[in-house]
């Protein structure tokens, strides 16, 4: 064979990377609903925080929509995996739409552990992005004073409720491992009457991609998460990168905006995927690092994730 003409890059994959459990059962309902019902099936926002997997949706006869005015009576409606409050799954009932839920059970968990905590008379303090729509859906829970969003330390001295106050605190799914464990210290210290959740609120499928690329971060030069810059899950494996010391971290949708410059002076590549980026953008990315580099890829870590929900009924 003739010698390539390019420079060696070795390339480390993280595993597990990419989708999870929730992620394909609500990609599946959409899927299942459009041939059971015929199209169209109308989704509520995006089904998972990932263009591709929208347009691929939409291909075969899905209509997002923002809200759920614009689907018609009559019509199915799908709620995405990240969950929604509760006006807005009645406003979904209302019209005489068939309404299909596909939030993910770990949601669907942390939204009756809230509702536990407000019936036991507990203020609820949620750790996680307050713009975020996991966060909107589970504070829509509860009546509008009963619980607060946090998402730093910082925020944690900055509440204002007196130190007897009885209070419960819960984690937004995609929330950073670190950092949400180090808010709960904060808050543990601060309030006497503290009740969590039973280890995490933090799904299974978070804690693992973070950890499968805390373990590559020292093996490689620079990380590439595969994702879109609107997905929680995303961000924070590019923050975890950075906090383990990865001097070069970019976030990518495709290989469309991949940043050549950084690889420069590299000589190897670490890549992961959020878990709402399907394996086919990966895919993308190392056929385009194997245009410029001659590639020698390895998988580190342990792809296997036992994790299995049964299907959203779609009848
Ligand atoms: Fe569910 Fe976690 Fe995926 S909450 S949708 S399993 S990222």
């Amino acid at each position: 064979e003739p010698a390539s003409p390019h420079r060696p890059m070795r390339v480390v994959l993280a595993a597990p990377r990419g989708f999870c459990a929730g992620v394909r059962r609500a990609i599946d309902a959409v899927s299942d609903a459009i041939e059971r019902h015929g199209p169209p099936v109308y989704v509520r926002r995006a089904i998972v925080h990932n263009l591709a997997v929208v347009r691929e949706l939409e291909a075969k006869g899905a209509i997002f929509v923002q809200e759920v005015d614009e689907v018609p009576a009559g019509a199915v409606l799908i709620l995405s995996a990240h969950g929604v409050s509760r006006s807005i799954a009645n406003d979904a009932e209302d019209g005489g739409r068939r309404v299909i839920d596909a939030t993910c059970p770990l949601v669907a968990k942390v939204h009756r552990e809230v509702v536990r905590h407000h019936r036991d008379g507990r203020h609820v303090i949620l750790i996680g992005h307050a713009d975020h729509p996991e966060i909107e859906g589970t504070l829509g829970q509860l009546p509008g004073d009963a619980a607060s969003v946090i998402s730093t330390q910082g925020d944690v001295a900055a509440l204002t409720f007196p130190a007897e106050t009885r209070v419960a605190f819960a984690v937004q799914t995609t929330f950073s491992v670190e950092e949400a464990a180090g808010i709960a210290d904060a808050l543990k210290t601060r309030f006497a009457d503290l009740a969590g959740p039973n280890g995490s609120d933090i799904c299974y499928a978070t804690s693992n991609r973070q950890a499968a690329l805390r373990a590559i971060v020292p093996q490689v030069d620079a990380i590439v998460v595969v994702g879109e810059s609107f997905s929680s899950n995303a961000n924070r494996l590019v923050e975890v990168a950075a906090a383990q010391g990865c001097a070069s971290v970019q976030l990518v949708a495709g290989p469309e905006d991949l940043d050549w410059s950084a690889f420069q002076a590299a000589a190897s590549i670490g890549v992961t995927a959020a878990a709402s980026t399907p394996e086919s953008s990966v895919t993308a990315v190392l056929q385009s690092l194997r245009d410029r580099f001659a590639l020698l890829v390895e998988e580190v870590g342990s792809p296997i994730e036992s994790i299995y929900f049964r299907p959203v009924q779609v009848a």
